[in-house]
């Protein structure tokens, strides 16, 4: 199989963008960038140097000192910022809600983004996120919008949490994970949006075996058509 193509999966938190990117580039043997582990490295490396979320210049010139890549080992996909492991330290409930906050700014995106296209230029990458159909790679071969209802949403979020040993509560995951998609929808950089070449797929009733199956028509008839 050619393995050249680019391919955007956008849409809104716990919709199950990262479980099918994962699976989705295994499968062809593809590199998958997560965008959402990049800010929010950014953003545990302002929280530690202490850089406000406002201070977007502070952030800018915190994006330019750092050094984010990611590791793929016998399949199990890390994130490291300067030298470290931080999987797990980036996906607390206070880092996703910094994130979101960082993610709005547009130097922060701009460092990002570019990051972003080098990593992906090549080809051969799944890339994750919010803004990559329409903002990274808008000539991406294949775009999918994935969604799913805000209660399915909040309660595989919960599950994350809960099987890391963290103690929360569905009904604020819930409301987090909509006010924080709220907030990614309604910026004025790079909003979460459907670009209108992307295939949509809602989630919401199926598992992620039938989501990748879904994914990979899609895939296979963009192949095919080369
Ligand atoms: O996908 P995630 O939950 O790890 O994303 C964390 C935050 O980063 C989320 O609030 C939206 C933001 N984000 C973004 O603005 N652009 C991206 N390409 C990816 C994530």
């Amino acid at each position: 199989m050619n393995s050249k193509l680019i391919i955007a999966i956008d849409g809104p938190s716990g919709a199950g963008k990262s479980t099918l990117s994962r699976l989705l580039s295994q499968q062809l043997n593809y590199i998958n960038i997560d965008t959402g582990a990049m800010y929010r490295a950014v953003a545990l490396a302002a929280s530690r140097e202490g850089i406000d979320s406002e201070d977007c210049q502070g952030l800018e010139a915190l994006c330019h000192r750092i050094e984010i890549h990611f590791q793929r080992e016998n399949g199990h996909e890390s994130v490291w910022l300067n030298g470290e492991d931080v999987s797990e330290a980036i996906r607390t409930p206070q880092m996703s809600l910094l994130t979101s906050k960082i993610a709005a700014c547009a130097e922060v995106r701009q460092a990002m983004v570019r990051l972003q296209r080098q990593m992906g230029k090549a080809g051969g990458v799944v890339l994750e996120g919010r803004d990559i159909g329409s903002v990274v790679f808008p000539q991406a071969e294949v775009k999918f919008y994935l969604e799913a209802s805000a209660q399915a949403r909040g309660q595989r979020r919960y599950d994350e949490l809960v099987a890391k040993g963290l103690e929360v509560d569905l009904q604020q995951t819930i409301h987090e994970v909509e006010a924080r998609d709220a907030a990614d929808s309604a910026r004025e950089h790079a909003p979460l949006l459907r670009p209108e070449d992307a295939v949509a797929i809602d989630s919401t009733a199926l598992t992620i075996d039938q989501v990748l199956e879904k994914m990979m028509v899609v895939v296979s008839q963009r192949l095919e058509q080369r």
